[in-house]
């Protein structure tokens, strides 16, 4: 969303053609990348970036993740399950190490 909005790619020419004047605003690109980068801090800056990169959409990994019980249960399950199987015949620890998941 940024990445079209600072490259004004949005909409695409053929949408535009057929709406006039339905171009993004000033004051839209303005909210939207607000948006993004409020959004981006709030839900996924890691506190591992310095300062001038703390906004950037790709962050350096953390170097420890706590466990999270719930989430690796789920996740076992998950992956032992036959849930995500379009056709409920696979497992993805059929073909999957699990200790390489
Ligand atoms: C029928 C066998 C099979 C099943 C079942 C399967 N996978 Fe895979 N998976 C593969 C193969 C083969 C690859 C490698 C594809 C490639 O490299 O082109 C792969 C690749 C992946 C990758 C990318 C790994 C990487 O290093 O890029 C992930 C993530 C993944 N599978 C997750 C899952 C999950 C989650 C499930 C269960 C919902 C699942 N797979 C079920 C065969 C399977």
């Amino acid at each position: 969303m940024e990445w079209v909005v600072l490259n004004d790619t949005m909409q695409p020419v053929k949408f535009t053609v057929a709406h006039r004047g339905s171009k993004l605003s000033d004051k839209d690109k303005k909210d939207i990348l607000h948006w993004v980068k409020t959004t981006r801090a709030a839900y996924y800056a890691t506190g591992t970036a310095s300062a001038e990169t703390a906004n950037e959409p790709l962050q350096p990994l953390l170097s420890h993740i706590a466990v999270d019980v719930k989430k690796a249960t789920l996740g076992k399950k998950l992956f032992n399950g036959r849930s995500l199987s379009a056709d409920s015949t696979l497992v993805c620890s059929g073909c999957h190490a699990y200790e390489k998941a």
